[in-house]
Order: C-alpha cells, then sequence, then structure tokens
C-alpha cells in the first residue's frame, strides 16, 4: 500500500531555482507529491525540526543554513515512501552519494546538501497520523 512521508527542498536549492529539478527527480522515482508548501522556517522551527541534532557540533550552522532562505516542504506518496525518499536523495555528504541521486546530481556539500529526508520510518509514516510524536509534531506544522 502507498504511504506517505515528509521531505524539504532546502535553501541552496530554492536559491539556485533547483525547487523543479528535484521535484522531477522524486516524481520520477515513483513518489507523488500530494502537498507543497513554500516556507521561511523561523529560528524555532528549524530549532525544534532539528532539535534531534542538538548537541551535534553542527547544530547552529545547521540552523542557520535552514533559515537562510526559503525552503519548499513537501509530503511525498508512494509504495514504501520513505525508503524510495531515501534512495533518490543519497548519502549525507553528496561526495559519499551514489550516482543518479539527488545529492550527488545537485547537492553543494554537506551541510548544503539540497534536500531532507526522514530517517526513521517509525516516524509519520503517515504525516496525518493523529499522535504524532514529539519529533514528528514540528515537521507536521510546517506543512500544514
Ligand atoms: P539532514 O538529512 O537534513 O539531517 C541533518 C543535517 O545536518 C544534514 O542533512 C546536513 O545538512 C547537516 N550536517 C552538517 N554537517 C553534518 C555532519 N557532519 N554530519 C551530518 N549532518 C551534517
Amino acid at each position: 500500500a502507498a504511504t506517505r512521508t515528509f521531505s524539504i527542498i532546502k535553501p541552496d536549492a530554492t536559491r539556485r531555482n533547483l525547487t523543479g529539478a528535484v521535484t522531477k527527480m522524486l516524481e520520477d522515482a515513483g513518489l507523488r507529491v500530494v502537498a507543497s508548501k513554500r516556507i521561511h522556517m523561523t529560528r524555532e522551527q528549524a530549532e525544534g525540526f532539528y532539535a534531534v541534532h542538538k548537541e551535534r557540533p553542527f547544530f547552529n550552522d545547521l540552523v542557520e543554513f535552514m533559515i537562510s532562505g526559503p525552503v519548499v516542504v513537501q509530503v511525498l506518496e508512494g509504495e514504501n515512501a520513505m525508503q524510495r525518499n531515501r534512495d533518490i536523495m543519497g548519502a549525507t555528504n553528496p561526495a559519499n552519494a551514489e550516482a543518479g541521486t539527488i545529492r550527488k546530481e545537485l547537492a553543494e556539500s554537506i551541510e548544503a546538501n539540497t534536500v531532507h529526508a526522514r530517517r526513521d520510518r517509525r516516524l509519520m509514516t503517515d504525516w496525518r497520523l493523529r499522535r504524532a510524536s514529539v519529533e514528528d509534531a514540528p515537521a507536521a506544522a510546517l506543512v500544514a
């Protein structure tokens, strides 16, 4: 059965007019864009969304980057949506990403890596889940 997942097109991509190119790669990978919204995240939203990384050395730079320009938050639907999204996205560091993935083809650096996708399928397999976990609440709020 089709499931849904949540994805973000990051500021490095919107800045370079790559929203369409990224979306095309997602669609070609069998994902349907069922919701899409271009927003400029607040610092509070970015910190909340990436709270899982708050002890990491790159946290502050990550938050600054994510609020440096608009992002496009999307809900994607398809068979095995989260894994499909991760596969077409590629490794975090574009230098390690496989050819044909979004990050290999389009990303600038490990920070400016063009897209975000969920990594835990227990979270927000369906973004409409009423009992969203703490980690899911910021994501659900972004696209609402
Ligand atoms: P993302 O999948 O959105 O999850 C966390 C983000 O932190 C990651 O993509 C990168 O954009 C950013 N980041 C910056 N430096 C690192 C790093 N050294 N390791 C992992 N993620 C990093």
